[in-house]
């Protein structure tokens, strides 16, 4: 793992913006699987950014999102659907055939055979979404935040590394850390992610870690033996992993 230290969240965000455009320019097709939560709100803000009146940007690029809660529309404002299109897909020229992120709904699945209870649904949107990133030339840069208990995506504590994408049940930290996505609301509690072995099968990943809440987290990243009690430590066993993290969280 390579480790790289920056000031503040403003340069962390600056860093991760650069890396992303970087590889985008260098694989103008790239599939790119995107991350949501705080960290990389900022990031996002730099891409948008920099491509601001440059055209094709994002123009041969594919994107899978990380993760998806179960049980919300899509059109949910705390929905991670949302998020992205707040934070990158209603600024930059993706191709929205070129999107992908798991309906927490499966709404495809179940308009093509309405008879499903909603649970072989949600097993089927995960095959559906597995088959997706199979069609592709596979994800090429893959870009994670880290939970505090060391979550990527959603594979909580205690997922294993060969798991595929899959409907999960979050842990209770996760589900008081994001309330604020969801107002008056209470959190989803299970989600659709990217499993482990989904995750490291990117050629390449980049992972982002910002504030003292995360230094924990950095600190067992940095110092523990693969185990699926911490799961960011799978990320130990890849070959092209960069950590990018800012004073704060370091
Ligand atoms: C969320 C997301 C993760 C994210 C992590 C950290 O629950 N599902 O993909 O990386 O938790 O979020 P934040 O950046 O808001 O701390």
């Amino acid at each position: 793992m390579k480790w790289t230290v920056v000031d503040d969240y403003d340069a962390l965000s600056r860093e991760a913006a650069a890396i992303l455009l970087d590889a985008i320019g260098t694989s103008p097709d790239l599939v790119l699987g995107l991350p949501t939560g705080r960290t990389p709100e900022g990031m996002y803000r730099e891409v948008v950014r920099a491509c601001h009146g440059r055209y094709h940007c994002f123009r041969d690029v594919t994107t899978f999102n990380l993760d998806e809660y179960a049980g919300i529309p899509p059109s949910h404002s705390g929905s991670y659907c949302s998020y992205m299109k707040r934070n990158l897909l209603d600024h930059v020229d993706l191709q929205p055939s070129r999107v992908h992120i798991p309906d927490g709904t499966a709404a495809a699945v179940l308009a093509g055979n309405p008879e499903l209870s909603l649970e072989h649904a949600l097993a089927e949107e995960c095959e559906r979404y597995e088959r997706a990133i199979a069609a592709t030339a596979g994800l090429g840069l893959t870009i994670l935040g880290l939970g505090s208990n060391g979550h990527i995506a959603f594979n909580e504590p205690g997922s294993p590394f060969d798991s595929r994408t899959r409907v999960v049940h979050l842990a209770e930290e996760t589900l008081r850390a994001n309330a604020e996505e969801f107002p008056g609301e209470r959190v989803p509690e299970r989600a659709i992610t990217m499993g482990i072995a989904t995750i490291l099968a990117s050629r390449s990943i980049l992972i982002l870690a910002s504030g003292e809440a995360k230094r924990e987290a950095t600190r067992r990243l940095a110092r523990e033996r693969p185990s699926p009690d911490f799961p960011a430590s799978a990320l130990r066993m890849h070959a092209d992993v960069t950590v990018l993290v800012d004073r704060a969280a370091s």
